[in-house]
């Protein structure tokens, strides 16, 4: 997720675009950069760091003086943040420009291509790919080298572009990623979402898939991808600047947890083709696969977490040995990593100060690390022999939501791919946990659509003193992580057990009316998880399932149910915790806490 703006006017656009990238911060904020064109040439300025470092740079814009520019704030995808893969790209004669977000899927591809026909790159982006490529097919119309552009990318983009042989035209193009045009009183003004233009226009064009818009200073004409000219209407938008920044959505979290399907859309898609799952990131062979003996999962928090349905999953159904450890803990106790051992450190931050304490113990122990995170280039991904991205793009509220739903994803995919690899699944198993997995973000919408039920029961537990979760095998991972949504946002004090423990002490904390919620989503389970059901019922909890649709024997247990659609067994987290994630965020929004900033809590822990 990156952001991107773009104007053309009678005013000085280096303001206006640093305005408007201010608003989309939110979007991605490792690197940010603008280019105007000054009547003579594009001049560029880009910096790795946060917007304030190019403000400060160009004195708030005032040093590119010019009324046509275009402008970006990164969240880094391919390349590490740095100057140089800072956007705008350009192509060698510095003549088209080009700000971009999103990812295109055949870069490497094109710019072998281009290579050959002597083209030179000089960042280690996708973006530049585009740049050049708009080069090679410009022959003086611009609409016609982006119309042949769009033809030959796969994957995601909304683009501004600049030309500089037409000093009086603005281009804007999108595939997949978000984009927005309007009126300014002197120009128009492009960016990727409605907070950006706000302070400018209330009044926006959409724009779709595979439409492309040419601006000039007083007019927005808008085209087809053949170049037929489209009819648009532009729609008023009453929002204030706070809400717009969050989408419409009361808090980020409650956002984010709305783009989970598009978050776990991104991290499999790029990874299964032609019925087969391809991590090329992974660097090991299928002999490398084939010898590992071990798997070492290392996290924190709700990473951890997704490290424990990792052990049930990698287990099931690779067959390879998984011991999960809390990363505070495994640095100081001197762990054994026999060879063959292979050491997952996860992290949304990639910053976590005991995980990458934990990837070098294991590092300086000649173990292979291999680290599933979120923020490119942050220091595990750097520092991890091998870095698999999940793509859920930056996450605002301390709570996560979508990087956590992104790193079961990822975790499923390395369990799938090894247990293809070691033969423990066959080629039709494997096409149909793949349909399941196509399935879930989906099925996940359709989860987060229910919401309204869950914000009603949530209201009956705003008083809550102490609420319990249950579940046994994959469920109890569910457990852990629904109880720390809760606790973290609510400041309700809640405990996740695995349902067959709870005899062995902690049910004497359970009275009349205490909350416990059971997770009842595997199958060969059902019946064991029914009888601790009971035995907190005997004792007066008030019991909420969580289950499979189509298990009603839960209904004669539990006092309420929640249904789940069914799902390959391995994947059930993925929609179990869309309830619990609900559940915690209404419980605190009810309770008047401060949802996206928990006390005493912050987003990156980078202290031991
Ligand atoms: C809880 C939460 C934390 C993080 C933990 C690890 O909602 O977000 O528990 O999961 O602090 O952070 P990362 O994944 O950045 O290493």
């Amino acid at each position: 997720m990156c952001g991107i703006v773009g104007y053309i006017g009678t005013e000085q656009a280096a303001p206006i675009l640093l305005s408007g990238l201010s608003k989309l911060e939110y979007r991605g904020y490792d690197s940010a950069g603008i280019a105007v064109y000054d009547g003579t040439k594009v001049n560029v300025a880009k910096t790795k760091g946060r917007l304030k470092v190019l403000t400060e740079q160009t004195h708030d814009g005032q040093k590119l003086p010019g009324k046509l520019g275009i402008g970006h704030t990164r969240w880094a995808t391919h390349g590490s943040p740095s100057d140089m893969n800072a956007h705008p790209h350009a192509n060698s004669d510095e003549s088209i420009v080009v700000v971009h977000n999103g990812i295109i899927e055949n870069y490497i591809k094109l710019k072998r291509k281009l290579e050959k026909k002597g083209y030179t790159f000089v960042s280690e982006t996708d973006t530049e790919v585009i740049a050049h490529l708009l080069d090679y097919y410009y022959r003086g119309n611009p609409l016609e080298a982006v119309t042949k552009i769009m033809h030959r990318m796969e994957g995601s983009y909304a683009l501004g572009i600049l030309f500089k042989d037409h000093p009086n035209e603005l281009y804007a193009v999108r595939k997949d990623s978000p984009l927005i045009v309007g009126h300014t009183k002197g120009g128009s003004i492009i960016a990727s979402d409605v907070p950006a233009v706000l302070k400018y226009t209330r009044d926006v064009y959409f724009i779709e898939n595979e439409e492309i818009v040419r601006m000039t200073e007083s007019e927005m004409e808008f085209f087809t991808v053949d170049e037929e000219p489209l009819q648009k209407e532009p729609v008023h938008i009453d929002w204030d600047e706070n809400a717009a920044e969050k989408g419409g959505y009361e808090h980020f979290m409650l956002k984010e947890m709305y783009e989970q399907p598009k978050a776990i859309t991104d991290t499999f898609s790029p990874r299964l083709k032609n019925g087969d799952i391809v991590i090329d990131e992974l660097g090991m062979s299928d002999g490398d696969i084939r010898e590992i003996r071990k798997i070492m999962i290392v996290a924190c928090g709700s990473a951890y977490h997704t490290g424990v349905t990792g052990k049930y999953v990698f287990e099931g159904l690779a067959r390879i040995p998984v011991e999960v450890d809390l990363a505070s803990e495994f640095r100081y106790r001197d762990p054994i990593l026999d060879e063959g051992t292979l050491v997952v450190v996860i992290s949304q931050s990639g910053e976590t100060a005991d995980s990458l304490a934990a990837l070098r113990e294991a590092k300086a122990r000649g173990r292979r690390v291999l680290g599933i995170v979120n923020v490119v280039g942050s220091s595990i991904a750097r520092e991890a022999d091998n870095v698999m991205y999940t793509w859920a793009g930056p996450e605002i509220a301390v709570a996560t939501t979508k990087a956590y739903s992104c790193q079961l994803i990822a975790l499923y995919l390395l369990a799938m791919k090894f247990a293809k690899v070691r033969g423990m699944i066959s080629e039709s198993e494997l096409e149909e946990m793949i349909t399941e997995l196509k399935k879930i973000p989906a099925q996940v919408e359709m989860l987060l659509n229910n919401k309204d039920r869950i914000q009603k029961f949530a209201n009956r537990y705003l008083a809550a003193k102490n609420i319990f979760f249950i579940g046994r095998g994959i469920d109890y991972a569910i457990s852990l992580e629904g109880s720390l949504k809760l606790k973290e946002i609510s400041y309700i004090h809640s405990e996740a057990y695995a349902a067959g423990e709870l005899k062995h002490g902690t049910i004497s904390l359970i009275e009349d009316g205490t909350l416990v919620t059971a997770l009842v989503t595997q199958e060969e389970l059902y019946k064991k998880t029914i009888s601790n059901i009971v035995e907190v019922k005997t004792r007066g909890a008030f019991v909420m399932a969580v289950t499979n649709t189509g298990n009603t024997d839960v209904e004669k247990a539990a006092d309420y149910v929640v249904y789940i659609p069914k799902t390959n067994k391995y994947f059930a987290n993925s929609l179990a915790i869309i309830p619990l994630q609900l559940f915690g965020y209404y419980v605190s929004v009810g309770r008047g806490c401060d949802v996206d900033k928990p006390r005493n809590l912050a987003k990156s822990v980078t202290v031991e």
